[in-house]
């Protein structure tokens, strides 16, 4: 069968990654290396990701990060059989350095190149642990976007629903924000979370038993500004709020999959048997807690990836590459970076 080994590299926003993985199939992945510089440090001043900053941090490190996911792994560049990387969607400084240092990589070894759109690295990324074979339900929540997916097979998505404003993540974000309890959101808000009572303050579910499996964000996040002018701004309201905004997520989240669980079993019938979350938000602990139920009172499996593969990683983006490489899917070193690319 089929041995490949894959490079893999990932900047489409504020993590620099490389990563080697070997492929013999879908359900048999190794991962031999996975290497991430985080930029939190050089973005939490601002209290969000500066675009101007974030591309030349990754050109800095770019190299560097490469040459050490190959030394971890124990491989030779010789020995790779393609180079992976996000093309987009991302901040475009960003997909540029990561594309263009695996178009020089894929051109002086002559290997083939793989433009990985990163979506596709987060929607495979539970194979990065364990066989989930197609189809499956994907809720997809990161920084960036909010989307459930029917993902029928390799490059092939049906989109059941997305969000109609914020992405989730970025509630999480800018609910930190407003408290003032640090960048990344999602992480603090989760560790203040556990000190609250996620009943002490009325928080909107919005979209809540409507025929669509659309989200809302934005009603939310403008609901905890609220929240948190009206409290006394101490610890006790940083983490009542934050339990409470967690649940309303939560809840929301787990209501509108309920929808597109009934409208993925319309498409698949019997086939409708697994539900994947994947992006930096499924590392939420208690969102994983009431998905799980969610699945397991519809009769359907639940796959997430590891905490440390839910949030951008280039494991996962070397796994989409050896998908497609697999699949004859080879790009044109003259592939363009693309700022949008939806699924
Ligand atoms: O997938 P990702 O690393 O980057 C994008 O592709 O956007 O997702 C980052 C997002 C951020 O909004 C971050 O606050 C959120 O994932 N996040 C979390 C947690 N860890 C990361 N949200 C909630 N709970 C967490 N534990
Ligand atoms: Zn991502």
């Amino acid at each position: 069968g089929q041995d490949l080994l894959v490079l893999g590299i990932e900047s489409s926003c504020d993590e620099t990654a490389a990563s080697v993985l070997r492929y013999r199939g879908e359900d048999d992945v190794e991962i031999l290396s996975s290497i991430i510089a985080s930029q939190d440090e050089a973005h939490a001043p601002f209290g969000g990701v500066v675009p101007e900053i974030a591309a030349r941090a990754h050109m800095q490190k770019i190299d560097g990060i490469v040459e050490q996911a190959m030394d971890v792994s124990g491989m030779s560049y010789e020995s790779l059989s393609g180079v992976a990387a996000t093309s987009g969607p991302g901040l475009i400084g960003g997909v540029i350095s990561g594309l263009l240092a695996a178009k020089g990589l894929a051109l002086a070894l002559d290997k083939p190149l793989l433009a990985v759109n990163h979506l596709e690295g987060h929607a495979l990324s539970p194979r990065l642990a364990e066989p989930c074979p197609f189809p499956y339900l994907l809720l997809l929540v990161s920084g960036g976007h909010t989307q459930l997916l029917s993902v029928n097979g390799l490059g092939d998505y049906t989109r059941l629903g997305s969000t109609v404003d914020d992405a989730a993540g970025e509630a999480f974000d800018k609910s930190a924000k407003v408290m003032g309890l640090g960048f990344p959101g999602g992480p603090n808000v989760e560790k203040w979370a556990a000190k609250g009572d996620p009943k002490s303050v009325k928080l909107p579910r919005p979209f809540k038993g409507r025929d669509h499996a659309d989200f809302s964000f934005a009603g939310l996040k403008t609901a905890v500004a609220r929240a948190w002018e009206a409290s006394e701004q101490t610890d006790k309201a940083k983490a009542d709020i934050s339990a409470s905004f967690q649940r309303a997520v939560s809840d929301v989240l787990a209501e509108r999959t309920g929808k597109a669980m009934a409208m993925f079993k319309d498409m698949h019938g019997e086939d409708a048997k697994r539900f994947v979350v994947a992006g930096g938000v499924a590392a939420n602990k208690a969102l994983r807690e009431r998905l799980t139920q969610l699945a397991i009172s519809n009769g359907m499996s639940f796959f997430a990836p590891p905490l440390k593969f839910c949030t951008d990683n280039a494991a996962m983006i070397a796994l989409a590459g050896a998908a497609k490489l697999a699949a004859g899917q080879t790009d044109e070193l003259g592939v363009k970076a693309r700022p949008r690319w939806p699924l």
